[in-house]
């Protein structure tokens, strides 16, 4: 390989976003904490239709997590009613832009009215094939590995399964998010530097990328700058970097 070589640019298809900071962003203006969540719709409208455009093919957003039930009934049941509204208002537009929505987590911990608008939508938007779009909703990533592990362990009682059979492919396959890619890049807004159960088996080999910026503020163009920045990363996978390999 020519040493001078510019590296090709990182391939950053599929990013998950952890949407951090809608509580800070309604208390710094004197706000119930559900009008940041509503905030953060807005910027999940223009983030997906964004998404095309910027060369993002799958997009995961971490809305609820398995350690988000801890929070007061108020504020889990104004999150649980959003999301609802958000079904209903968006299938349409979604279906139009090409866009397929599906769900991870743990869906029997919802209430069954959501529980059916969510599979309604994955139905009405399952044609779209400009955009994967994966909403995390009541998700945790090590509830998503037991479950899978229970799955595994029942195959294997069934005598469907031989454990000389269980491997990474077969584990991944078992995952909530067995048909999508891993994560290129996960993002995550408002300052805090952690994973928070995040995609903890599919991000092994994602890069990450922290903003201070609140998620009800983060706008297209810093989505866009954070892609152009690692985009110019070098991934390696273990591997040593380009310009000394040879052969
Ligand atoms: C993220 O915003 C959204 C959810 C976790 C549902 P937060 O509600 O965690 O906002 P902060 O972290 O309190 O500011
Ligand atoms: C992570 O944010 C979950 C979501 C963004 C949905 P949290 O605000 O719940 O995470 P911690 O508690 O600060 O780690
Ligand atoms: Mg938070």
């Amino acid at each position: 390989m020519n040493r001078h070589a510019t590296p090709e640019p990182a391939e950053i298809r599929h990013v998950a976003i952890i949407m951090d900071g809608n509580g800070r962003w309604a208390e710094r203006r004197g706000l119930p904490r559900l009008k940041g969540h509503q905030a953060g719709v807005e910027r999940v409208r223009q983030i997906v239709e964004a998404c095309p455009g910027l060369g993002v093919r799958t997009l995961t957003l971490y809305a609820f997590s398995t350690e988000n039930w801890r929070r007061s009934a108020e504020e889990v049941g104004g999150l649980m009613a959003l999301f609802r509204r958000y079904i209903r208002s968006e299938a349409a537009r979604l279906r139009e832009e090409g866009v397929r929505l599906r769900f991870i987590g743990d869906r029997g911990r919802l209430d069954p009215r959501l529980r059916q608008l969510m599979g309604w939508i994955e139905e009405e938007t399952a044609s779209g094939t400009v955009l994967d779009l994966v909403v995390a909703l009541s998700y945790g990533g090590r509830d998503e590995i037991v479950r899978a592990a229970r799955r595994m362990a029942e195959a294997v009682a069934a005598g469907r399964l031989d454990t000389e059979q269980i491997d990474a492919a077969l584990l991944a396959d078992m995952l909530d998010t067995a048909p999508l890619p891993d994560p290129d890049l996960v993002i995550r807004t408002s300052g805090e530097c952690r994973l928070s159960n995040f995609l903890l088996w599919q991000a092994a080999y994602a890069e990450l990328a922290f903003t201070d910026t609140l998620w009800p503020d983060f706008t297209v163009a810093e989505f866009a700058d954070i892609l152009a920045e690692v985009r110019g990363r070098e991934r390696r996978f273990g591997r040593v970097p380009a310009r000394l390999a040879r052969g």
